[in-house]
């Protein structure tokens, strides 16, 4: 099977595989490990300042890098882009909302820009805008989405963007979801889950351990975390994550979730202390695949065998 694409040429890969800008896990270290293994690492600044950022780049060395941004976010930290491009990103990633107001600003830079989708008619919609790259995700994904599967969202989506590459994410954790997003039509995968499971992974000690023990039926998609996190989340978006105590019992007994509403300290500190009974870990199905915690190179050379 060749892994070159069209795809591998606009980004000047080895592999169709870039690892997605997860917030709080994916930093500059993973994003150059990432790289240096043959895909394209994103740095996830989502909900981080432009310091943070200039940090994380620093921490590639001057491997090349992506950086991918909650589009809805950006809105209040319209800087962060700005800053972002001053280091000349090969791509800028938007995902959740209208990536319209920053389009010229990215294409102007000579960034590609990739754009994250839930639905065909919001992929249309960006490959109007003059999208580089389409990533469809299907609802099996870790962290935030919406409520279409990969296995079907994929191939319609191929068909409606042609000839523009198409990214498969949601569930692929090895080389069998490479093989069959491959199959589906995409040029290549966008792997979030898998890649918190990693070494180069910021994120705590603790929930890496939880993803190597948990299965996908332990997952749920869920608002709660973000009402407890105050993040005004736009619909339809929902997370994925762990199930822990306040999934498992909001429903039953309100009074618990209202607890933690009226004091988002409370949240905070578990957060902090990684007290995952209560803080969110934020993962796909796909963690019944994951056993061990690896590095990126790894990863991808078990990924690449198909
Ligand atoms: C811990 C975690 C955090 C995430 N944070 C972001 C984010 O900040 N921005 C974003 O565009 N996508 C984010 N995602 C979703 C990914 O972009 C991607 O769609 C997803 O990880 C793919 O599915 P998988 O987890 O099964 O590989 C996150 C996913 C995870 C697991």
């Amino acid at each position: 099977v060749s892994l070159q694409n069209d795809l591998t040429e606009m980004l000047n890969l080895r592999y169709p595989i870039v690892s997605a800008p997860m917030a709080g896990v994916s930093g500059g270290e993973l994003a150059a490990a990432v790289t240096n293994a043959g895909g394209l690492g994103l740095i996830g600044a989502g909900y981080n300042d432009a310091n943070w950022l200039t940090q994380q780049i620093a921490l590639c060395h001057s491997t090349r890098f992506g950086v991918g941004l909650i589009t809805w976010k950006l809105a209040e930290t319209p800087d962060l882009l700005t800053m972002a491009l001053t280091y000349q990103p090969v791509a800028i990633m938007l995902s959740f909302g209208d990536p319209k107001p920053y389009i010229d600003t990215i294409k102007k830079s000579g960034a590609k820009l990739i754009c994250q989708v839930q639905t065909v008619a919001d992929a249309i919609y960006v490959k109007q805008l003059g999208a580089d790259i389409i990533v469809a995700q299907g609802s099996e994904a870790g962290g935030h989405g919406a409520s279409r599967g990969t296995f079907a969202l994929v191939p319609a989506v191929v068909d409606s963007v042609m000839p523009i590459p198409v990214l498969a994410a949601g569930g692929v954790a090895d080389a069998r979801g490479f093989a069959a997003a491959l199959a589906l039509g995409a040029h290549g995968v966008l792997v979030g889950t898998r890649f918190y499971a990693c070494k180069e992974a910021l994120g705590h000690a603790q929930a890496k351990e939880y993803l190597t023990k948990s299965t996908g039926d332990e997952t749920i998609r869920s608002t709660i975390f973000d009402s407890l996190r105050q993040l005004n989340w736009p619909r339809p978006y929902t997370a994925r994550t762990l199930q822990n105590i306040l999934t498992a019992n909001w429903n039953k007994d309100p009074e618990i979730l209202n607890q933690y509403l009226a004091d988002p300290k409370i949240y905070q500190t578990a957060v902090e202390e990684g007290n995952y009974a209560v803080a969110a870990i934020f993962a796909g199905e796909d963690v019944d695949l994951i056993h061990e915690i690896l590095s990126a190179k790894q990863i991808i050379d078990e990924m690449v065998k198909i």
